[in-house]
């Protein structure tokens, strides 16, 4: 065990429409990325933070973290026009070949319990995602007609945390970048490359805040977490 996460941070929020990295929104009292960096820093298996931030909102990050008292954060790296950019940017940055896990800022309820399954996948198979079965019935749209009805049974919805064997993370972006393949995460681009890819199963509160929406269902699950720790407080003593 013992990883060290990249974690991009270095979006704009668009489909947020907040005019401002989502990222920098309170959700309970304090930034989304406060939650999510808090995660880690209180997981022992997690050896270094390595975030991506943009260069002009750098200052705001290490203020954040320095309020928070976080002492994980090894690297603060460059964010790039796409994800995918960040994240490889983040890559430069890790060392040693232990895992990488890579998870998005925007994602504050992961736990360590999820992280550590995604990690011990990794470090037995090379590659392991965080995914839950889609509850929806899925149709293929084209011009706002239906084409087909896939079937769900073998859909899964994907999720960070992902972790990685680093040579493999590494050589799969690098492959990306030289092939000019895009991808919305990072598994994507070792599926691409032809190497397996093993699914452990996420959770559903682990949702990513991306629309207005997804802020008011993140202080739901916020006052229902800090509740459910509150009746097992009390339970134990
Ligand atoms: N991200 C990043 N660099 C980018 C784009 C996104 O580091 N160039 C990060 C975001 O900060 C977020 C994660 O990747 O933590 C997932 O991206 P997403 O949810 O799409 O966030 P945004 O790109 O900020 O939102 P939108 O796509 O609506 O603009
Ligand atoms: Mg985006």
């Amino acid at each position: 065990m013992g990883y060290q996460v990249i974690i991009p941070a270095a979006g704009s929020g668009r489909r947020m429409g907040a005019g401002q990295n989502k990222l920098l929104l309170k959700v309970a009292g304090a930034p989304i990325i406060v939650h999510t960096l808090r995660v880690f820093e209180s997981d022992s298996d997690c050896k270094r933070i390595i975030l991506a931030v943009k260069p002009e909102e750098r200052e705001e990050f290490e203020r954040l973290v320095k309020e928070a008292g976080f002492k994980k954060i090894g690297a603060y790296v460059q964010g790039g026009g796409e994800r995918q950019d960040s994240v490889r940017e983040g890559l430069s940055a890790t060392d040693g070949d232990g895992v990488v896990v890579i998870h998005d800022g925007a994602r504050p309820f992961v736990t360590a319990d999820l992280i550590k399954r995604v990690v011990q996948t990794a470090e037995t198979w090379g590659a392991a995602i965080a995914a839950v079965p889609v509850k929806d019935t899925i149709k293929k749209v084209i011009s706002d007609q239906v084409k087909e009805t896939v079937n769900r049974e073998s859909l899964w919805a994907a999720q960070t945390p992902q972790a990685f064997r680093r040579d493999l993370i590494i050589r799969a972006h690098q492959w990306a970048l030289e092939n000019k393949r895009t991808a919305t995460d990072d598994a994507s681009l070792v599926e691409a490359m032809g190497e397996a890819v093993r699914i452990v199963q996420g959770d559903d509160r682990n949702i990513k805040i991306t629309t207005r929406n997804d802020l008011l269902m993140a202080e739901f699950i916020i006052k229902t977490e800090m509740r459910e720790n509150a009746n097992a407080h009390r339970t134990r003593v």
